[in-house]
């Protein structure tokens, strides 16, 4: 591809996302146990929000219309695992998912499956914390490894975790509580090691028994962009993005831990709970590709209140020259393309699968159709950036927006909506196409050349 010629590699997965808690409701039909995600989005949201379980044919025939290549999605552990100490899997959970597999094979497009996307059973978590024990490392593999079994020969691509970094910044949706804001800190970063000592397991064992298939992590990246030019506001978003987001890539591509992330343990005076073996363990988990969800750019600089722990040391300022969304995610296309030359300066030619990117806001339906103009101006601008960053050479290989219908926010319940597809809560979930949906349509039927 040349630059600006809009055009995208023939071979691009032009896709879009979901995850389980979020879009399937039914969460405690057919055998399901409960999750952190359905215990801490608290309200209805979760027992119907748009009602997959329900709509499943209806979805995926969406899908078709749309022209996707990919569906990104997640399975429920808890879903097939109901407790996540199960000795065997729940049949109805089971087979929803095959019918899922069924129908999307039928109609060409290329499952990418999350295996874990903020919902660990509630189970785990009440026997043992969850992730802060090293327990939780076994049952993740367990499950994978069933997985694979179940639906191994119909994947190409999987996604082991979810925004491990997000889970960790935000130690709640891991289900991990303590006694001050210190304790919860120091578990939340042994939970993350567990969680990346998990994924390498998991990622040697698909390389080993799914040769066919290719396995990586979802990061969280959220460009920061410094202050100002001095060299301190640069180095305080350098060092965020480091800690946020290329601590975790650099686990998943390099197989260890980097230096300035250990750092940041020891100044903080926290010393992980290690077995002599777990170096080899990550050295021999290295991902194939990176998935990488990304929404905006922020704006950081140092409070200067001097506090240890650095997360607590910076604040965040609101740029006046970008537009926002109601919650404060900048529009910031370019933002985007310089995170992927970041991203190829760091880890060169290594392929990245962009797993989210979308735009958020209220929305009603006006005769039945839904307007959704900022929408399509994201994508449009979103796109074409990132057009211009594979013609510079980084290697993109997917792109799947966030998200493929409306479905339950993480934090904010469902008046923020990002889908293509509209779902009418209130009225037996019904369906409806925004504009978003036909701009993306034509995206997808064209290979990215109505960019031009
Ligand atoms: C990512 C998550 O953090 O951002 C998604 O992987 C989430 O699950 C998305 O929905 C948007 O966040 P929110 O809070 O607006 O739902």
């Amino acid at each position: 591809m040349t630059e600006n010629d809009g055009r995208f590699p023939d071979d691009f997965l032009w896709g879009a996302s979901t995850s389980a808690f979020q879009v399937e409701g039914a969460a405690y039909e057919d055998g399901k146990g409960a999750s952190i995600a359905d215990i801490r989005t608290k309200n209805e949201a979760v027992l119907v929000s748009t009602d997959h379980y329900h709509h499943l044919e209806e979805d995926v025939q969406l899908m078709h219309e749309l022209g996707l290549k990919s569906y990104r999605f997640s399975i429920s552990w808890s879903r097939l695992f109901p407790s996540g100490s199960d000795k065997t899997a729940n049949p109805l959970g089971i087979n929803f998912y095959h019918r899922l597999f069924d129908l999307l094979k039928q109609y060409n497009i290329e499952p990418i499956v999350t295996m874990y996307h903020f919902d660990m059973p509630m189970g785990l978590i009440n026997d043992y914390e969850g992730w802060v024990s090293r327990k939780a490392v076994d049952a993740f593999v367990r499950y994978a490894t069933f997985l694979f079994e179940e639906y191994g020969p119909q994947v190409r691509y999987w996604l082991t975790i979810n925004e491990q970094n997000v889970m960790v910044f935000s130690p709640d949706i891991l289900g991990i509580q303590g006694e001050n804001s210190r304790d919860i800190f120091a578990k939340a970063q042994q939970a993350n090691y567990h969680m990346s000592l998990a994924q390498a397991k998991v990622i040697e064992l698909c390389h080993k028994t799914q040769p066919h298939a290719q396995i990586g992590p979802a990061i969280s990246y959220i460009t920061a962009l410094p202050a100002s030019m001095k060299s301190q506001d640069l180095m305080t978003a350098k060092q965020m993005e480091d800690l946020f987001s290329f601590s975790l890539m650099d686990v998943a591509i390099k197989g260890e831990i980097s230096p300035y992330y250990n750092n940041m343990l020891k100044s903080n005076g926290i010393v992980l709970e290690t077995e002599p073996y777990d170096k080899k363990i990550l050295k021999a988990g290295i991902a194939d590709f990176i998935g990488v969800n990304w929404y905006c750019t922020t704006v950081i600089r140092e409070k200067g209140t001097h506090k240890e722990n650095f997360f607590e040391n910076i604040e965040k300022i609101t740029d006046p020259d970008l537009l926002h969304t109601e919650w404060d995610w900048s529009y910031d296309p370019v933002g985007l393309r310089y995170a992927l030359q970041q991203l190829q300066d760091r880890y060169p030619n290594f392929p990245i699968m962009i797993t989210e990117c979308g735009w958020s806001q209220r929305e009603s339906l006006t005769n039945g159709k839904v307007r959704d103009t900022n929408r399509v101006a994201f994508f449009k601008d979103h796109i074409y950036q990132i057009g211009k960053a594979i013609a510079d050479g980084v290697n993109v290989i997917s792109f799947n927006l966030w998200s493929f219908i409306d479905l339950t926010s993480v934090n904010d319940g469902l008046e923020k909506r990002y889908g293509l597809v509209y779902v009418d809560w209130k009225n037996g979930s019904k369906r409806y196409k925004k504009d978003s949906f036909y701009f993306y349509q034509q995206v997808i039927a064209t290979n990215g050349g109505i960019l031009k």
